[in-house]
């Protein structure tokens, strides 16, 4: 096992904690990009109020500061402080989910362009922070000032230093300080621009987190807000060096590091260390699994493929081959991220269609529905004894070796949701098994987003296409327990075919019959 899956393994621990805690619908590290909008929405909303207030002028900035946090400490006050926890809050989740993401891997293929966005939003938050404690004109803003106008003077793109607007008193610009109000103002929009360009291929992108997990999270800034309100300190003073300033370590964290490390050097190590995110996306590159195909014989363009693809890569466009039908399925393989959960919405992709050749309406090169039909009874046909179960698994959750035993086989897909329901059926209702095992990634975070969502719905009859009523449901599990808790699996594997020992004999006769029928 590499290093990077041990740390995935870790890391999946750790959240499993917290799935523990809070459930998998409210933990907080599956939510950690509707956070990031959530606390976006409070930095702007409260930013809104405090620059009704605000005097923009160098001269009075700081006054009407105190004003506000102190002459309207209920309101003025709670907006700055809320305004201050919402952006230290949106740091720290924009860090785990950038570590999150790169651990789970979903920063390749077509995901490359939310990895890649999020390299500049990381930059755009932290030229908002940087200039919003300018903004305050006090000892840490002329700090920050003097360190981060002398970090630009290394790149001389200035005719004249920029840091001298900030070394004496009789230099101080109100029109820099001017500038740094708009560019506290302007940022925040590009952020959101790019925040919306970095959801763009994602179907129902979660940019709202749960009532429940929201409120919470809002009450506990609140708290936070009131216990320990956001103030200032000392006013700035250009006629004094800043000695010692209390550092702000979710904004500010390198600032000290300037101390010691030469300002172009600094310039080398965050142009690089950005350009190095950048181009992890195709490190080490890896061939890309080959996008979905549509075949149009087969397609009645009933676009179930194109509700469910959580990746945005189906359209349905007017039918173009003359067969009697509205629509077709277009994909669009640039955005394709080859997870089969279109082949497993299709109603065409069905074991028991008879042709000989069975092809469905969409498929992925790599597993076609008529190759999952072949793997099925290649696996089933293995089984031997009193209770044999078939274990359709992802690729991405449950470690399906860890499951093999006597009795027991494994089929592989790319996605659990890859599988039509019908092939439940098709393994029951022949006899092929005694029981089907569901098994993949974690409750609440499918690899491929939606996959545990849809199976569950199409399961239980509320999304097409719907297992059908005649299968009995008790021979049927589903346990999503992910790569870390592959041992979950295994217990509740061995807790399924106890339950199926004890239950009547399915269709096709007892353990006994089959055997006298030579299956066993
Ligand atoms: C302001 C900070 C950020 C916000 C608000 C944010 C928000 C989001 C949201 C809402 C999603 C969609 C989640 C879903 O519905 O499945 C997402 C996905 C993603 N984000 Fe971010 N993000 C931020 C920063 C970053 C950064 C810094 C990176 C990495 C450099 C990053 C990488 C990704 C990737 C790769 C995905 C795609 C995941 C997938 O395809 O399953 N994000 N982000
Ligand atoms: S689900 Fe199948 S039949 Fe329906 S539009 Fe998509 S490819 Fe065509
Ligand atoms: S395999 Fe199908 S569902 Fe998955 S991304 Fe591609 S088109 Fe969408």
């Amino acid at each position: 096992m590499g290093f990077k899956q041990r740390l995935r393994i870790a890391w999946e621990r750790l959240e499993g904690a917290f799935t523990r805690s809070f459930g998998p619908a409210w933990n907080p590290f599956f939510q950690l990009g509707a956070l990031g909008w959530f606390f976006y929405w409070i930095v702007a909303v409260t930013g809104i109020y405090l620059f009704i207030f605000f005097d923009t002028g160098v001269t009075n900035a700081y006054q009407s500061l105190e004003e506000i946090t102190r002459a309207q400490w209920w309101a003025g006050g709670v907006m700055r402080s809320l305004h201050r926890y919402a952006s230290d809050a949106l740091v720290v989740v924009m860090t785990l989910h950038m570590i999150r993401e790169y651990l789970l891997d979903r920063l390749r293929g077509p995901r490359w362009l939310a990895w890649v966005t999020g390299v500049p939003m990381i930059w755009f938050v932290f030229i908002a922070g940087v200039t919003g404690y300018w903004l305050v004109w006090d000892m840490l803003a002329q700090y920050v000032a003097i360190v981060t106008t002398e970090w630009f003077d290394a790149l001389s793109i200035f005719g004249e230093p920029i840091a001298r607007n900030f070394l004496s008193p009789t230099h101080l610009s109100d029109r820099f300080f001017t500038l740094m109000v708009f560019a506290h103002i302007v940022v925040p929009l590009f952020l959101l621009l790019v925040m919306w360009i970095h959801i763009l291929r994602m179907s129902d992108a979660r940019i709202n987190p749960p009532k429940g997990l929201a409120i919470g999270t809002g009450a506990t800034l609140l708290v936070l807000s009131l216990v320990f309100p956001a103030v200032s300190q000392a006013p700035a003073d250009l006629a004094v060096v800043p000695a010692t300033v209390q550092l702000d370590w979710y904004y500010l964290n390198l600032y000290p590091l300037f101390d010691y490390v030469p300002r172009p050097v600094m310039w080398v190590l965050t142009v690089g260390f950005s350009t190095f995110l950048l181009l992890l996306p195709w490190l080490p590159p890896r061939r890309r699994a080959p996008a979905a195909l549509v075949d149009l014989g087969n397609c009645n363009g009933c676009a179930r493929c194109a509700a469910d693809c959580p990746f945005n890569a189906i359209t349905m466009r007017p039918r173009s081959d003359g067969l009697p039908y509205e629509q077709e399925a277009a994909v669009d393989s640039g955005m394709c991220v080859a997870c089969g959960i279109c082949a497993g919405a299709c109603p065409t992709a069905t074991p028991f269609r008879r042709r000989a050749l069975l092809v469905a309406g969409i498929d992925l090169p790599q597993l076609t529905v008529r190759e999952l039909r072949a793997r099925t009874l290649a696996a089933t046909s293995a089984l031997r004894g009193p209770v044999r179960v078939l274990v359709y698994g992802c690729a991405h959750g449950t470690r399906l070796a860890a499951l093999q035993q006597p009795g027991v086989a494994t089929v592989e897909l790319s996605c659990i949701a890859a599988l039509p329901p019908s092939f439940i059926d098709f393994v029951l209702s022949g006899d092929h098994a005694d029981g089907v095992f569901l098994t993949g990634c974690r409750e609440g975070d499918c690899h491929h987003r939606q996959g545990i969502e849809w199976t569950r719905q199409r399961l239980a009859g509320e999304r097409d296409p719907f297992l059908r009523a005649r299968v009995p449901r008790e021979r049927l599990h589903c346990c999503w327990s992910g790569l870390a808790q592959t041992a979950v699996a295994v217990r509740e594997l061995s807790a399924f075919r106890e339950r199926l020992a004890a239950l009547a004999p399915a269709e096709g006769g007892t353990p006994a019959a089959r055997e006298e029928a030579g299956h066993a």
